[in-house]
Order: structure tokens, then sequence, then C-alpha cells
């Protein structure tokens, strides 16, 4: 199960990515703003958030105007891993790499198609693992816990 989230900045954004959600047949949970009123992107950040890291949802897909205050704001979360991208590279690395477990995107920086594309890259990505990446990760995951790396 995807959750998906937004702010006013990224209400528009957010039906096209509806639209890959479907094409690839994946399930997806709404829970961001339907209005174009202002609202404070910190509460669908952490909202989306608290779902993927309590594992009601396996992955979040957020959006603000520029994707940076909902990503700092689902970053504060334990367990979240979320990457601001407005590009394919990113989107494929930040999987295969750094095994983020939220994408954030920004409706007034991106485009619905390049949008379109970086969302099936990132879910089509997997973490590839290995001692390298999975050391860097736990590294990542440590300094959350306060741990001294
Ligand atoms: C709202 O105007 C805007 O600040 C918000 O959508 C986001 O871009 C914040 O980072």
């Amino acid at each position: 199960m995807i959750v998906v989230a937004n702010d006013h900045g990224g209400l528009v954004l957010k039906h096209s990515i509806f639209e890959v959600l479907e094409e690839l047949k994946l399930p997806y949970r709404d829970i961001g703003t339907g209005s174009a009123e202002s609202t404070d992107y910190p509460l669908w950040g952490f909202r989306a958030a608290r779902l993927v890291a309590s594992g009601e949802c396996d992955r979040g897909i957020i959006m603000c105007g520029t994707g940076v205050g909902i990503s700092m704001s689902a970053n504060k979360v334990r367990g979240i891993r979320c990457v601001v991208c407005s590009d394919c590279y990113t989107a494929k690395l930040s999987r295969a790499h750094n095994n983020a477990n939220m994408l954030a995107l920004g409706g007034r920086v991106v485009g619905p198609d390049l949008a379109k594309m970086i969302v099936q890259i990132w879910l089509e990505t997997p973490f590839e693992g290995g001692e390298r990446h999975s050391r860097r990760v736990q590294m990542i995951m440590d300094i959350e816990k306060g741990i001294d790396i």
C-alpha cells in the first residue's frame, strides 16, 4: 500500500501520480488535502510518514510546492528516509543505494510527465543491498537513534 499526501502546493500534481499508481496497479491511500486552500505542509508529511514508519503503508509519495518542507517533516519521523527528487537519476539511486522509503515531489518544480517518470522509476527500483550500501543506510539509522557513528 502506498500512502499519498500533499498540501495545497501538491494538489494538482497528485492527480498525475494517481495515474501512474493505477497504471502499475498499485493500491494507494490518499490522505492529502483535496483543497487549494493554504495549509501547513508539516501536517501532511508527518501523517504520511507515520503510516510508513508503522508499517501500515509500504512506501509514501508526498508533495508540496517544492517537495522540501514536506520531506523535511517526514524525515523527522523515526524510520523514514525521504528523498526530494526532480530527476530520474536521483529517483533510481535513492532506491538502489539509499533504500528511500518516501519520495517527495515539488508540485511547482516538476511537470506532470517528469513526475510520473520519477515515480515509476522510484517504485520499480529495488534496494541493491550488499555490504556497502546496507552499512551506509544502517549508519543513517544509527544517527537517528543517537548512536555515535
Ligand atoms: C506553500 O506555499 C509552500 O511553502 C509549500 O508547499 C512547500 O513548498 C514548502 O516547502
